[in-house]
């Protein structure tokens, strides 16, 4: 059994200054880990396939406008997280720039991106509902710590076009994040959701929010008092206790929604019950991004400590239509694959069985065995075998012990006598049980056969 861990690259350097660093807030991921990351993978794409979602891949990277954009120019993201790429104004030498007046930045989400693309290939021609997932690295230039990285790991779904005004796409939405979490193994997390209306429903939170705060603004972090012109939203989510205590006094009833709005809100509450899906209700859960009208929700974790979002979503019904597109509503989520594996971890799920090892192991004992050895390697790999060798002369006993570390199952020798013979003696690992097959060329899919149904 081998620990995995989550890597938490966010204290810098751990080598000497001459050998080359991995940036801070940025992971290996390495062959040991890779296990746990494929099985993620593959859960996530079976159950995006019943949901009859399709993959979507676009660039790491896109015109920083994108961003500003659909994110929003006062969001935390756009305003201090973006790493852009160099631009035509960086002269140093050797290195090319990426286009003369345009400037350009690693992807923080793919929201922004997933739009643009619905846009530019006219996906609304082909239907009238795209449901489009996406899976990849996302870079954000934040401070790291345990579960905030600078590169990250999304995955990520959007449902974009005329159809997908309909609050049972919310509550669907909503129910394959819980599944797919529950799907990797995750148990206790919690769902909180709100609505935060129609785009005017939206404006006329604002003033509401204002008044409200104004008589208390010299109480505010100076966070939150820049907050309060530029994002009033955002005060609401603060971490400061100070603004906590502003805003646990607030009475926010909702006053700010339309009737339509409060009774899409209220269908989308209901089909999330009929599916039987607990969730809480917080009005002062508003989420960072611009983008956002009506539904939006958080699934977090205690696992987690402080950055204790799993996933997070809700519908943006302007998004299209603001980046120059055809009239679209739009709903979406992106979980962190980061923070499922933190979870992961906290839960007891932090041993992995080794990788499979292969299923044979060949060993030579002089030169010319050694050349056979080398060609047996290959026509049993044309077989189907999964298999290895030492591809250089050394002791039967370090081989042996080569194999056993490998978890070779079957040990395949070939020394003098057997070269002569042309065949193998095949050892099976566990039992120790020994025999000899011919390993020639005509038959060579006979020994694989053997090895492959485990007949020794
Ligand atoms: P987000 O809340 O910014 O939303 O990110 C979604 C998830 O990505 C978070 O819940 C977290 O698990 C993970 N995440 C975000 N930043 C970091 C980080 N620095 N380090 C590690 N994990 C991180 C979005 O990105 C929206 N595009 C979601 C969406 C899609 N809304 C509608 N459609």
């Amino acid at each position: 059994m081998t620990v995995v861990r989550m890597n938490q690259n966010i204290t810098g350097p751990k080598t000497s200054p001459n050998i080359p660093q991995i940036p801070r807030g940025t992971n290996d991921i390495l062959p040991q880990q890779i296990p746990l990351w494929i099985d993620i993978e593959v859960k996530a794409r079976h159950i995006l396939a019943t949901y009859g979602y399709k993959e979507i891949r676009t660039p790491m990277f896109e015109e920083i406008g994108l961003f500003k954009r659909s994110l929003g120019q006062t969001s935390d993201v756009v305003n201090k997280q973006l790493l852009a790429l160099a631009s035509g104004t960086d002269k140093e030498e050797g290195l090319a720039p990426l286009a003369s007046l345009t400037s350009f930045a690693l992807r923080p989400e793919g929201t922004a991106s997933v739009v643009r693309s619905y846009i530019e290939n006219s996906l609304h021609k082909k239907e009238n509902l795209s449901k489009l997932y996406y899976l990849g690295p996302m870079f954000r230039g934040e401070r790291p710590q345990k579960g905030r990285l600078r590169q990250f790991h999304q995955i990520g779904v959007e449902v974009i076009g005329p159809d997908s005004a309909s609050p049972y796409l919310d509550a669907e939405v909503i129910a394959l994040n819980v599944n797919m979490l529950k799907s990797f193994g995750l148990k206790n997390f919690k769902l909180v959701i709100n609505t935060l209306g129609s785009l005017e429903d939206k404006e006329n939170f604002s003033k509401i929010l204002r008044d409200a705060l104004r008589p208390h603004l010299s109480q505010l972090s100076k966070e939150s008092q820049n907050r309060f012109d530029r994002n009033v939203f955002r005060v609401l989510d603060s971490k400061n206790k100070a603004d906590q205590a502003v805003v646990s006094h607030l009475k926010l009833n909702y006053d700010h929604l339309s009737s339509e709005s409060r009774n899409y809100f209220e269908q989308m509450k209901r089909a999330l019950e009929d599916l039987e899906i607990p969730y809480e209700q917080s009005a002062t859960l508003v989420r960072g991004l611009d983008y956002y009208t009506h539904t939006v929700y958080e699934i977090t974790s205690t696992a987690l400590g402080s950055q204790d979002a799993l996933s997070a979503g809700g519908r943006y019904n302007n998004l299209v239509e603001q980046l120059g597109g055809p009239a679209a509503d739009a709903v979406g989520f992106a979980l962190g694959i980061e923070r499922v594996l933190l979870a992961l971890l906290a839960l007891g799920g932090s041993e992995e069985e080794n990788p499979l090892g292969p299923k044979a192991f060949i060993v030579a004992l002089d030169q010319l065995a050694l050349n056979r050895a080398f060609q047996i390697l290959h026509a049993l790999r044309g077989e189907g075998v999964v298999c290895d060798m030492n591809y250089k002369l050394a002791s039967m006993k370090s081989q042996m012990r080569l194999a056993d570390k490998l978890q070779a199952e079957y040990v395949l020798i070939l020394g003098e006598t057997e070269y002569q013979k042309g065949i193998v003696a095949v050892k099976n690992m566990k039992t120790g049980e020994q025999q000899e097959i011919e390993a020639t060329e005509k038959n060579i899919n006979e020994l694989a056969n053997v090895l492959l149904m485990g007949k020794v």
